[in-house]
């Protein structure tokens, strides 16, 4: 794939190739209780859904991807890059959203809560300034600029807290069930949204058309990979077997 701009990461580690993120023999256990077993899969694919019951390993897998959460056995590679000892730069390629973009939001206005991650990436800050407008303008956020990020709207703060994804240029995002906890309309344009983004992106969903046109959907059960291929065969076997 190519890239219109080169992203930060690449330039600071070009040694490094994209290879995928890779899971071998992935175990993940919270105290005695193992959430997630035996794992072991390549994902290279633009676009990838993982869909599967409340409880059935989703969230654990998807924090597995940036480091977020360390595998209790077995390991997790992106672009060749273990979590468990390069967190830092693997956080660098692998953003997260995650479901309630209140947990995200930390800066009590709009351009605020954007600049932190590049200023914490070490990013200087007049390119910042230019990120940060181009997202604001993008997102239609430029007139909520210097308001208090918590008096947005459900919809617009989480189009908020995929800008401030996008402002410290990953090569790859991970969404975990971004829509749901919006209207369909708000629903509707963060969809729109993730299918214009050049970047890789992982899905996690229960809005099961999110994913239509997607290349990959996994289908979590009980802390494993039930089934693996393209929607048109995923999805239905999935909605097929909850009745
Ligand atoms: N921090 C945690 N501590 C203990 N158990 C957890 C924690 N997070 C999730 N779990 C448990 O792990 C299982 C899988 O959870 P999760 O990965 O959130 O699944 P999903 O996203 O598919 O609902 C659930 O039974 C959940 O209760
Ligand atoms: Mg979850």
């Amino acid at each position: 794939m190519r890239w219109g701009r080169r992203p930060a990461a690449l330039e600071e580690a070009p040694s490094v190739e994209r290879t995928g993120i890779e899971l071998r023999d992935v175990v993940h256990s919270y105290g005695d209780r193992t959430v997630l077993t035996g794992v072991s899969l390549t994902l290279t694919e633009r676009r990838v859904g993982v869909i599967g019951a409340n409880g059935s390993g989703k969230s654990t897998f998807a924090r597995l991807l940036n480091g977020l959460v360390l595998p209790t056995e077995g390991t997790v590679l992106v672009d060749g890059l273990d979590t468990a000892t390069r967190a830092r730069e693997v956080r660098r390629r692998v953003g997260f959203v995650f479901q309630d973009p209140d947990a995200q939001i930390v800066h009590p206005t709009v351009a605020e809560d954007l600049a932190f991650g590049p200023t914490n990436q070490g990013v200087p800050a007049d390119e910042i300034e230019r990120r940060v407008a181009d997202v604001l303008d993008r997102y239609g956020l430029a007139g909520h600029r210097d308001h208090p990020a918590h008096l947005l709207s459900g919809g617009q703060k989480q189009l908020l807290a995929i800008a401030g994804v996008l402002v410290m240029r990953p090569e790859r995002i991970v969404f975990d069930e971004p829509t749901t906890l919006l209207d369909l309309a708000n629903a509707r344009r963060v969809a729109r949204v993730i299918e214009e983004l050049p970047q890789d992106v992982v899905v996690v969903s229960h809005h099961l058309e999110l994913l239509d046109g997607f290349d990959r959907v996994l289908v979590f059960e009980d802390g494993r990979v039930a089934a693996d291929g393209p929607p048109a065969e995923t999805v239905p076997w999935y909605t097929a077997r909850m009745g």
